[in-house]
C-alpha cells in the first residue's frame, strides 16, 4: 500500500515556543508571559527569535526535503484587547510567514490556540469563564478572514487535555491552579470553543480543512482481567476520549459525564450549547505522540499527579493516580525512559492509530512525534543518532498502520528547530535544526537527523528501516 505522493513530511513549533519577540509589533502579554515573569521562571522573551528568523528557518525547512510546516498564531498578536480590536501590524506579520512559505513550496498546517491566552482575557477568567468561547470564536473567524486564502490546514486547538490538565489540576502551567472542578469547567470550555470555531469556519465556506490537536496516549494495561479493562475505561476517557469522541463525534462520552456528576458540578455544560457540538465536528485529527498511558487497577489512596515539566531544576518522578480509576504504571524496569520519564514505545503509536482509525474514520496527521535531551550545541554538528532511531522507529509505526489501511496523510517531527520548551526551559531540546541560546545570533545549526530527515521525505519513506512488531 505506502503512503501517499502527496504525503505530508514536515516539522512543528508553537508561537510562543518560537517567535520571541514579545514586546515587538503591538503583541500584547499572554498568560504565560505573566505567569512566567510573576513566578521567576525561565521565559520565551527571546525564545528562538523565529520572528526575526523566519525566512531564514522556513528556507532551511525546504533544503531540508520538508513540504510543511506546523506553527501557531499568537492571539495576542492578532487581537489587541478585550474589544477585538485587531493588531494589523500582528496580521502583517503572519501573512508575511505564510507567503515565505508559500515562496518555497512549504505547506502551513496552522494552530490557532497553542496556549498563549491573553492576558486581557485571563483577568476576566480565563478559559472557566464561558465569555472567553466567544471570545475564541471571533479571533478565530478573524484568522480565517484574514489567511484563508493563505491556509489550507487549520487546527482550532493544540492539547485540550494538556492545558487544562497541567493548568487548573497539576497547577506547573498558568494559571496555576489545582481544582478538579475547573479543569472540567476549562476543558469543557475549550471543547465547545472548539465546535464553535468548527462552525465559524464551516458557515464561512473557508477553503481547506480543520481539525483539532490531540496529546494522544493510546491505553495499554497491564494484563487482561476485568479490572485492568475498567482501569483501561477510565484512563482512555480521561486520557482520549472526552477530547475525540467530542471533537469526531460531537459526543461528550456519557459514562465520563456520569461518573463527574456524583462529584462534580456540570452546569457549564448547558443545553443549548449541545446541538453547537454534536453539528460541528472536525474534518480530521491531529495526533501528538510522545508515549502511551500504560495502566493497572486503581489499589488505594488519594489522587497523586506529578509530571516531570516543572521547571530545569525539577527531577521528580512522574506519577499519575486518579482514585477510584486507574494508576499509570512507571518505571517498569522491562521499559525505555527519556530523561524526563517519557517512555519510549513506538509500538504504542501503530495500535493506537488502529483504534483511532477503527473509531473514527477521520483522516488522521501525526502532528508532534519527537525526543527531548540534553545536547551541547557547541559543536559543529549534533550527531543525534537517538532522534533519528526514535523517528525512524515511529515513522516505521505510521507506515505499518498505513499498510493495515489506517488513512494517515502526513507527520510533524518535533521541532523544526530548538525552542522553549515550557516550564523545562530552552535546554530541554527537541529540534532538528540546533540553536545555540547563548549566542547573540541565535545561530541555527542543523543536526544529524536534519540531513537523515531529508532523506526520508524525499524517497516518501522508503528509506525507512522497517519494524514490525
Ligand atoms: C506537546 C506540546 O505537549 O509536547 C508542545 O504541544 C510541547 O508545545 C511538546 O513542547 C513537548 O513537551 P515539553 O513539555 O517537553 O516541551
Amino acid at each position: 500500500m505506502g503512503l501517499k505522493k502527496d504525503f505530508l513530511w514536515g516539522s512543528a513549533t508553537a508561537s510562543y515556543q518560537c517567535e520571541g519577540a514579545v514586546n515587538v509589533g503591538g503583541r500584547v502579554p499572554s498568560m504565560w508571559d505573566t505567569y512566567l515573569h510573576d513566578g521567576g521562571y525561565e521565559t520565551g522573551d527571546v525564545a528562538s527569535d523565529f520572528y526575526h528568523h523566519y525566512k531564514e528557518d522556513i528556507k532551511m525547512m525546504a533544503d531540508g526535503g520538508q513540504n510543511t510546516l506546523r506553527l501557531s498564531l499568537a492571539w495576542p498578536r492578532i487581537i489587541k484587547n478585550i474589544k477585538g480590536e485587531i493588531n494589523e501590524e500582528g496580521v502583517e506579520f503572519y501573512r508575511d510567514v505564510l507567503k515565505t512559505c508559500q515562496q518555497y513550496g512549504i505547506t502551513p498546517f496552522v494552530t490557532i490556540y497553542h496556549w498563549d491566552l491573553p492576558q486581557y482575557l485571563e483577568e476576566k477568567g480565563g478559559w472557566l469563564n464561558e465569555e472567553t468561547c466567544y471570545a475564541f470564536e471571533q479571533y478565530a473567524k478573524v484568522c480565517f478572514e484574514k489567511f484563508g486564502d493563505l491556509i489550507e490546514y487549520w487546527v482550532t486547538f493544540n492539547e485540550p487535555k494538556w492545558f487544562t490538565f497541567n493548568g487548573y489540576m497539576v497547577g506547573n502551567y498558568p494559571p496555576g491552579h489545582h481544582s478538579a472542578q475547573e479543569m472540567i469547567i476549562a476543558a469543557y470550555h475549550v471543547m465547545y470553543a472548539s465546535a464553535l470555531g468548527v462552525r465559524a469556519f464551516k458557515e464561512g465556506h473557508y477553503k481547506g480543512m480543520i481539525g483539532i490537536v490531540h496529546s494522544f496516549g493510546p491505553v495499554d494495561g497491564i494484563d487482561d482481567t476485568l479490572a485492568t479493562k475498567i482501569a483501561m475505561r477510565f484512563a482512555d476517557n480521561y486520557a482520549n476520549n472526552w477530547i475525540l469522541d467530542t471533537a469526531a463525534k460531537g459526543e461528550i462520552p456519557f459514562d465520563l459525564l456520569c461518573v463527574l456528576s456524583q462529584n462534580y458540578d456540570l452546569s457549564c455544560i448547558k443545553n443549548e450549547h449541545l446541538p453547537i457540538i454534536k453539528n460541528y465536528t472536525v474534518d480530521f485529527l491531529g495526533l501528538n505522540y510522545y508515549s502511551r498511558v500504560w495502566v493497572k487497577p486503581y489499589s488505594g489512596g488519594e489522587t497523586q499527579l506529578v509530571v516531570n515539566n516543572s521547571g530545569k531544576d525539577f527531577k521528580g518522578e512522574s506519577k499519575i493516580v486518579i482514585k477510584g480509576w486507574f494508576e499509570q504504571i512507571m518505571n517498569n524496569p522491562d521499559a525505555i525512559y527519556t530523561e524526563w520519564d517519557v517512555e519510549i514505545y513506538p509500538q504504542g503509536l501503530q495500535k493506537g492509530l488502529k483504534q483511532v482509525w477503527e473509531k473514527y474514520h477521520l483522516p488522521i496527521f501525526i502532528t508532534e512525534n519527537g525526543v527531548g535531551v540534553r545536547e551541547d550545541i557547541t559543536v559543529d554538528q549534533v550527531e543525534d543518532d537517538y532522534r533519528i532511531s526514535f523517528m525512524n522507529d515511529h515513522i516505521s509505526a505510521i507506515m505499518n498502520a498505513v499498510d493495515a489501511g489506517v488513512d494517515v496523510r502526513g507527520y510533524y517531527a518535533w521541532s523544526t528547530f530548538d525552542l522553549y520548551s515550557w516550564k523545562n526551559g530552552v535546554e530541554k531540546r527537541y529540534g532538528l535544526v540546533g540553536i545555540d541560546f547563548d549566542d547573540k545570533e541565535l545561530k541555527r545549526k542543523p543536526k544529524k537527523s536534519y540531513y537523515w530527515y531529508k532523506s526520508i521525505a524525499e524517497s516518501n519513506g522508503e528509506k525507512i528501516q522497517r519494524k514490525d512488531w
